[in-house]
């Protein structure tokens, strides 16, 4: 089996950006300049998958319009000669198909993925968290896609994390020897307490499925708020097929809350060729 589509759930209210997501999604909002969808797409793109389902809900059309030709824009840069900006604009609908389908309500990131299932039907897929970046040299989600290639079975990234950002995350138990960095899983928690957490092992926005999930998601209770977490799901999966985690390498950028937002803008910024000399310049002279 090979993974062909991409998941992207962005129908969450984004009430920790509020007000910026009042009127706008927060999957639009920029690191330096490309909205944090856009680097979640390139990474899929660079790992070959080219079908991206994207879970949308009301305020999301932003979204949509983006991964679409822009006619009168690209014809007002092709006459004002301005082609690299052409080409940076063309480049973003050029490739891949994307298919949109309505989560009705924000009930959850586990009835986010339950929505995409019309659309995977029976094939294994990933899952990107669109505000979870991780630096590294090569896409994320191509390391979790050889191992599914190898075991065939569902594979989560993980990363270790420091004991007082744990009750932000998922947590997993690892099952036996954890050295290798790739290994199973044997249970997870939703954001727990430092005291109660597992290990120091955070869920890191990607994930490759299996189609087994969404049966498990619909035997899955909602929990507070009315909200189902993927987390439950993959615990079902785990009473019926083997998970594996892979402890990824690299540099973490959380930019769904505001200090990971503005971390991630400078670190990215930090890495441009045309920003960073004055980026660093600004920063050594701000007298903090
Ligand atoms: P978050 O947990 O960051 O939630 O979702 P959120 O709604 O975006 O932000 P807050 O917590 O209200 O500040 C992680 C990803 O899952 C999507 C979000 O759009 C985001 O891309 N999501 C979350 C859904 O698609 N549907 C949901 O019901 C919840």
């Amino acid at each position: 089996m090979k993974v062909k589509k991409a998941v992207f759930p962005v129908a969450g209210l984004g009430i920790r950006f509020l007000p910026v997501t009042k009127a706008q999604p927060k999957e639009m909002l920029p690191l330096v300049d490309k909205p944090m969808i856009q680097y979640a797409v390139e990474e899929a793109i660079a790992a070959g998958i080219f079908e991206f389902v994207m879970v949308t809900g009301r305020d999301k059309r932003a979204i949509e319009d983006h991964f679409d030709h822009s006619f009168e824009l690209e014809e007002m840069l092709k006459a004002k000669g301005k082609t690299d900006l052409l080409a940076e604009v063309e480049k973003i609908s050029a490739k891949g198909d994307f298919i949109y389908i309505r989560q009705k309500k924000p009930l959850g990131l586990g009835h986010a993925v339950l929505c995409a299932k019309p659309i995977v039907c029976n094939e294994p897929f990933a899952v990107f968290l669109p505000d979870e970046i991780v630096q590294g040299p090569s896409p994320e989600i191509g390391h979790l896609l050889k191992i599914f290639e190898e075991k065939q079975c569902s594979v989560i990234a993980l990363m270790k994390s420091p004991r007082e950002e744990l009750s932000r995350y998922g947590i997993i138990k690892p099952k036996g020897d954890i050295a290798s960095g790739v290994f199973e899983i044997e249970d997870l928690v939703e954001k727990p307490s430092p005291q109660e957490a597992p290990s120091d092992l955070a869920i890191d926005g990607r994930y490759i499925l299996t189609p087994e999930i969404f049966a498990c998601l619909e035997q899955s209770e909602a929990g507070a708020g009315g909200e189902l977490q993927l987390t439950d799901g993959i615990r079902k999966l785990l009473q019926k097929q083997k998970v594996y985690g892979c402890v990824l390498q690299g540099n973490r950028l959380d930019a769904g809350e505001k200090l990971g937002f503005l971390q991630a803008n400078i670190t990215l910024a930090l890495e441009r060729e045309d920003l960073k000399e004055d980026l660093k310049k600004f920063l050594k002279e701000l007298k903090i």
